[in-house]
Parts: structure tokens; C-alpha cells; sequence
């Protein structure tokens, strides 16, 4: 390599590759050389601006540690995230997925279906009730519900000290009819962590930091493949300008009052109990 110049360079770094046993590693990572290259290319990048942006990555790392990545919400605000999301979806008949947030963790306290999560929660209490169903419209029976949202002040439990351990969370089953019960409260939106890079970066651009309301969900089942998604509030001022493009519209959900007699007799020490209703198809 002694004669290195910027027509070989490419090329030269790649094979620089050739000894990865995994092959399809050795294919990303020579895929990743080539475009890092090309974008170099594209925009003349010059000495000062390179310098920044490893100052950017710099800061990042600086200020990730074990309950918060910035380098993940890099990966969401640029839409990478979502785009990866959808990449992975093979058939359009299924639920799409959408972002798992910084927020999730394995070991949620396993409930029966009707699950009630209120407990002292402030908010608006909503019963959140869906069927899983395979693609030939079949429900799924003892599949795994792993749900998670925030608190009435937007805070997920990990963010505030003043919500008991694994508030608003629960992992439960689908009955034999694939249906699954969870009573929470309605979700708030919230803003994206605005004191790291990514945040000054939002804050350059003008670019709202809002992400609308959402439920999030890991629903699993044998011999299907996992989603993770969320689900959206119809009357959410920021659907349309979600800041880490999250949503889609079969998604979006509407909270209605309550009317189903059974569930209603279930709760009759809840007062104005809401009811949002939807179905998800695994592949
Ligand atoms: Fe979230």
C-alpha cells in the first residue's frame, strides 16, 4: 500500500476486510467503508467538519452510560431505527413494528389477562384490550405481551425516582381466544433527552424533540416472528411530527368511552374508564 491515493483508497480498505470469517459481517462492514466514502466524497468533507463530527460522537459516548444511549437516539432522530423497522417486515398484511425506546427491560412483572396496572397512578384510566392473530387472521393463543408505557407526568418509572419499580409495566399471556386485557392510563407525549448532542443538534435545527403518546408492546409467540411496536393516540397533537418517526398510521388508535358491559362491570369503582381496542397481526 504504498502508493495510496484517493481513487484506490476504497478498495484498499475493504480488502483490508478479507480475513472476517463471518461473511456476511465482512459484506456489512465493506458496505459501511463504501458509503462512510462516499459521503465523504459527496459533501468534500473538509478537515474542520470531520473534526466535529467525531467531536459529536465524542460527546455522545460521553454522556451514554447504562440507562441512557445516545448513540440509540442517534440511530432514531436520523430515522435509521424506523427505517430498520420496517426493512424487517416481510409481509404488508402484518403489523408493523416501530421504535422499542430507550426504555425497555427484561424481567416485567408477569400478570394475568385482565391486567389492572393502575394501582396510584394520576391520569386518565383506559382499558387497552387486543386479539393476536396470524396472518390468515387466526388468533394466537398463549402468546407473550410484554407492555410498557410512561407515567402521567411523561416520566417512564427508571426516569423518576418518585413511581414505584416497574410501574406501568406487566409481561402477560393471550387467552385461548388470543385476546389480552391491560387497564393503565392513558400515555403523555414527551420530549427526547435534549441535553446531549443529539439535543443540541434539535435545537440548531429548529426540530421539535416531541414524540407523541404511545403504548409500547413486544408481542411474542412460537413459530411467529416478534414484533415490537407501539400504539399511538388519535387525538395526539405530534403524530405528524413524531421526532423519531415512529409512527404509522394502522398504529394510531382511538380512546373511547367505555361501553362494553362486561368490562365495565369489572371496573365499576373506575370512574369515566376509556377503552382503546387494537388488533395486531404477527408473521
Ligand atoms: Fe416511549
Amino acid at each position: 500500500m504504498r502508493n495510496t491515493n484517493s481513487k484506490n483508497l476504497t478498495p484498499l480498505t475493504q480488502s483490508s476486510f478479507n480475513e472476517l470469517s463471518n461473511d456476511r459481517l465482512q459484506f456489512i462492514i465493506k458496505s459501511f467503508v463504501s458509503h462512510l466514502h462516499d459521503f465523504a466524497r459527496d459533501t468534500q468533507l473538509t478537515h474542520e467538519e470531520w473534526r466535529a463530527g467525531l467531536e459529536f460522537l465524542h460527546q455522545a459516548g460521553a454522556i451514554t452510560d447504562q440507562s441512557r444511549s445516545e448513540f440509540s437516539l442517534m440511530s432514531d432522530v436520523f430515522g435509521l431505527s424506523s427505517l430498520v423497522d420496517l426493512l424487517a417486515m416481510s409481509s404488508a398484511n402484518a403489523t408493523p413494528g416501530s421504535n422499542l425506546g430507550p426504555f425497555h427491560s427484561r424481567g416485567s412483572p408477569v400478570m394475568k389477562s385482565p391486567a389492572n396496572l393502575l394501582k396510584n397512578n394520576e391520569g386518565q384510566a383506559v382499558a387497552f384490550r387486543g386479539k393476536i392473530l396470524d396472518l390468515k387472521g387466526n388468533p394466537i393463543p398463549k402468546a407473550t405481551v410484554d407492555f410498557w408505557q410512561n407515567a402521567d407526568n411523561g416520566l417512564y418509572w427508571q426516569q423518576d425516582p418518585s413511581q414505584a419499580q416497574d410501574n406501568l409495566r406487566c409481561m402477560l399471556h393471550t387467552a385461548e381466544d388470543g385476546c389480552f386485557e391491560i387497564v393503565t392510563i392513558r400515555p403523555k407525549p414527551y420530549t427526547i433527552p435534549m441535553d446531549g448532542p443529539v439535543g443540541a443538534l434539535f435545537t440548531l435545527s429548529n426540530r421539535s424533540p416531541w414524540r407523541p403518546a404511545h403504548m409500547h408492546l413486544i408481542v411474542e409467540a412460537p413459530g411467529h416472528k416478534t414484533l415490537v411496536t407501539e400504539i399511538f393516540d388519535e387525538e395526539d397533537p405530534y403524530l405528524d411530527n413524531d421526532a423519531v418517526f415512529g409512527v404509522r398510521e394502522v398504529l394510531v388508535a382511538s380512546y373511547k368511552k367505555a361501553q362494553d358491559t362486561e368490562l365495565l362491570s369489572r371496573y365499576k369503582d373506575i370512574p369515566n374508564l376509556l377503552e382503546v381496542r387494537l388488533d395486531l397481526v404477527l408473521e
